[in-house]
């Protein structure tokens, strides 16, 4: 039986802990477009035999209009039509661009997701946001659009390199730090290494966190409130990831310790909380601090989406486990930003 997640009135099933055969019950042959990276076919091709696929080259600088239009084309030359389904099988690349291309193709078709990253198993497989990206503007152009169904086959794992079980477990610190203390000291008496040998421990803790986004993003899907808290650490990271040559994970990380020194200025967030924090990034292969180009950083986090006049809401830690928006004038940031 799938979990059942609501959205506006549209319901999600997952598919938690399934071998990826079962799509074989839930889908035709005929009717079924695939849309993968070549990375997955290659390492996975038995799942796609017998399946139409249509394969794109991986990597973030193909998540843009040119290979929605390419994917198109080959839809097209499928001849698919209305009743036409996309599965998208990869990492958060795979899964944004396929929910985007099924809610404009034909003005929309059904979709979803075997997410094969950790990262778009706990975070861009769930919540309904699909897009692109335009020139260097990550995610400028999509749509709010829900899958039918996930399917979660944890074997998928096993071929995921070192690297973006990191990244992914960025994330899933990410979500400790702001709604789960009894995680967050699951996550410290384990390691990277304990989660590779162990794929059912891994499938618990991704279940989790794919539950804590489901919960968070179906209680508030206009962003007004507890969604914001997802951005913790990303404010300052994302300024960071565009001016610096770093990966996703690597950049939030460092904005999470940053966000817990402002946390501590604003929110008497304690300094040893802080420093738990950072030992546990560290102990999961992320970088705590970053000699970074404050000014240019700076540049980038005034243009960020959630500034408000002289104000700026960030996302803050109570304590361990429990985050919370704090509005923030520019100028208290910027002393404490400069400090850091
Ligand atoms: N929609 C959302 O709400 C949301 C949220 C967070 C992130 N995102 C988006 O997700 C993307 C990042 O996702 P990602 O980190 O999964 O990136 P990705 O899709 O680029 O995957 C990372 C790399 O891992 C490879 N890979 C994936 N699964 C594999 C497997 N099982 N075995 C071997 N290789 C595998 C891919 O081929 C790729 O090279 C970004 O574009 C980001 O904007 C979206
Ligand atoms: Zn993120």
């Amino acid at each position: 039986m799938p979990k059942q997640y609501k959205f506006s009135g549209k319901r999600v099933d997952c598919y938690f802990d399934v071998d990826f055969s079962f799509i074989n019950e839930k889908l035709q042959k005929e009717k079924t477009v695939f849309i993968t990276d070549e990375n997955i076919l290659r390492l996975h091709a038995e799942k796609f035999s017998g399946w139409k696929t249509i394969i794109i080259k991986a990597g973030e600088e193909y998540k843009n209009q040119q290979t929605v239009d390419s994917i198109i084309n080959q839809l097209i030359h499928l001849q698919a039509d209305r009743k036409c389904f996309l599965v998208g099988i990869g990492g958060g690349v795979i899964t944004d661009i396929t929910g985007f291309v099924a809610s404009i193709f034909m003005r929309g078709i059904k979709f979803a997701f075997v997410p094969t990253s950790i990262l778009a198993m706990v975070d861009a497989g769930i919540g309904g946001k699909n897009g692109i990206d335009v020139g260097v503007y990550k995610n400028l152009v999509g749509v709010i659009n829900h899958p039918e169904f996930l399917l979660y086959d944890y074997s998928f794992l096993e071929t995921l390199p070192d690297e973006e079980w990191v990244n992914g477990f960025a994330e899933i610190i990410k979500h400790a730090c702001i709604k789960d203390r009894e995680m967050f000291q699951f996550i410290e008496k384990h390691s990277l290494v304990n989660f590779q040998s162990s794929l059912s421990e891994t499938a618990s803790i991704i279940q989790k966190n794919a539950s804590i986004k489901y919960e968070v993003v179906s209680q508030d899907e206009k962003e007004t409130g507890d969604r914001k808290l997802l951005n913790f650490g990303h404010t300052i990271g994302h300024a960071i990831e565009n001016t610096a040559k770093l990966a996703h994970g690597q950049a939030i990380s460092i904005g999470m310790v940053a966000a817990c020194r402002i946390s501590e200025a604003i929110n008497h967030f304690s300094k040893t909380d802080t420093k738990r924090v950072a030992g546990l990034l560290l102990k999961y292969e992320l970088p705590v601090a970053f000699s970074f180009n404050k000014k240019k950083t700076w540049d980038i986090l005034l243009h960020d989406k959630k500034k408000s006049g002289s104000e700026m809401s960030f996302i803050v830690l109570d304590r361990i486990g429990k985050g919370s928006v704090k509005s923030i004038s520019l100028d208290h940031l910027y002393k404490i930003f400069n400090s850091l």
